[in-house]
């Protein structure tokens, strides 16, 4: 019933989260209520170790900002991919080592660049542009600075729209012909070195071929760069590798990443004779199938089609919302039941597109009954908002049979926070 996923099981009729029962946690903490595998967590990092025992990988905080995940996640040896001071100053709290950092973004302040300037981290130049205003900010604060670039390698993976980053009409990154003289410009700059380049093609991608042609792209430009004369230390071929959401629809493996780039990444090295460290930056293959998202029924809806109306809406998971992304629903309080009726999953947002889940059997639902939405990890809390009145919602940490909070639900008074009412206005 949860292929490869050891860390999940239907016990007693339940859905169990290791040695927990999910709803013994909804009635502990709540719903809805994001639920971790440490245990999953720690073996999806051991997978991209193994396959890939010379890489340095960077996980990328967007797909999730918990800081006792990152936390597992520096333990395991992972660095960080962030792309805001926000996410830099998550990454520093959690003990990721500086020089294990990359600072991202296409469009960094000069504040941005004062901090990851002040914090020693490297940093991925998107533009001409920035360069120079990073060149300026270096000069005013008198500490060098070692970046790589962000190149734009003109690749069209087959993924939603939203999330293909390489594209040539893509915002990101430099077009691939441009990067070399780039470089050149770079290496001149006082207090400015150019280590490396950096791409990052696009998400959810369940195919390795595009990875293969960026990592092609990749040492077609660090050939022009070695022959102008620069040196190539790192090669960055970004994150992006797919999980399975649907059943029957299986992802390609950290290890089948490895076989797809590995062998062009070494040949070319060897014909340019450089020794760059690769690095890689996954986000959603880390998280995303660590954690399951729980939801109370509120009410099963006879209308012109079956409605279960739920306590999580896009404000909790805004994956299916913004992209029309597929989560794997169960029930956790009916786990072992057969599946005879279909339902649409519905949040308590007030717009018609609130549907979490279209036309999934499931056994028959009644108010009360727990769902679990699985591969909630990835962009699931991360881009959890407060629209339409709703607290956040907390998340627990499940390392064998216990349960530990690691983030309170927030209450009403969140939604005050920050504000400021004038005086004048007082009642
Ligand atoms: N590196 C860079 C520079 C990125 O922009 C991203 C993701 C990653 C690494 C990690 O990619 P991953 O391994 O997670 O695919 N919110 C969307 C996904 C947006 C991805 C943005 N960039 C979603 O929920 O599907």
């Amino acid at each position: 019933m949860f292929g490869t996923k050891a860390h999940l099981r239907a016990e007693n009729d339940h859905l169990f989260i290791e040695g927990v029962d999910a709803l013994d946690l909804a009635k502990e903490y709540g719903t809805p209520l994001y639920v971790t595998s440490e245990a999953r967590l720690r073996q999806n990092v051991q997978n991209y170790h193994k396959a890939f025992p010379d890489a340095d990988k960077y996980f990328a905080i967007k797909a999730n900002g918990s800081l006792a995940i990152l936390r597992i996640l520096a333990q395991e040896g992972m660095g960080a991919d962030v792309f805001s001071g926000g996410e830099l100053y998550l990454a520093r709290l959690a003990g990721v080592p500086q020089d294990k950092i990359l600072y991202n973004g296409n469009s960094k302040s000069v504040r941005d660049h004062l901090m990851a300037l002040e914090a020693g981290v490297r940093m991925s130049v998107d533009s001409r542009e920035e360069l120079s205003y990073l060149s300026r900010n270096v000069a005013s604060t008198g500490k060098g600075a070692k970046i790589l670039f962000r190149v734009n390698p003109d690749i069209s993976p087959a993924t939603h729209p939203k999330i293909a980053t390489g594209l040539k009409t893509s915002k990101f990154g430099i077009p691939f012909g441009q990067v070399a003289e780039a470089y050149m410009v770079a290496m001149d700059l006082p207090g400015i070195e150019p280590v490396g380049l950096h791409c990052h093609i696009g998400s959810q991608i369940l195919d390795t071929a595009p990875f293969a042609e960026a990592m092609d792209r990749m040492m077609d430009i660090a050939s022009e760069v070695i022959k102008a004369g620069g040196d190539i230390k790192t090669i960055d071929i970004g994150g992006g590798l797919g999980i399975q959401y649907i059943p029957d629809t299986p992802a390609p493996s950290p290890s089948d990443l490895a076989s797809a780039i590995l062998p062009i990444f070494k040949s070319r090295c060897k014909e340019l004779g450089i020794s760059p460290m690769l690095n890689l930056e996954p986000g959603r293959s880390i998280v995303a199938d660590t954690t399951v998202m729980l939801t109370g029924v509120n009410v099963v809806k006879k209308a012109h089609q079956n409605f279960a109306a739920v306590d999580a809406g896009f404000n909790a998971l805004a994956r299916p919302m913004l992209y029309d992304s597929y989560h794997h629903v169960v029930v956790a309080s009916k786990a072992s039941q057969k599946l005879e009726e279909k339902y649409t999953v519905v949040g308590p947002i007030c717009e018609t597109g609130d549907i979490l889940a279209k036309d999934r059997t499931l056994p028959k639902l009644e108010s009360g009954d727990i769902l679990a939405f699985l591969d909630a990890g990835a962009y699931g809390f991360s881009m959890a908002s407060q629209y339409n009145g709703n607290p956040r919602p907390a998340e627990v940490l499940i390392n064998g049979d216990k349960a530990e909070l690691i983030r309170r639900a927030e209450d009403y008074s969140a939604l005050l926070q920050g504000q400021r009412m004038p005086p004048r206005l007082l009642w």
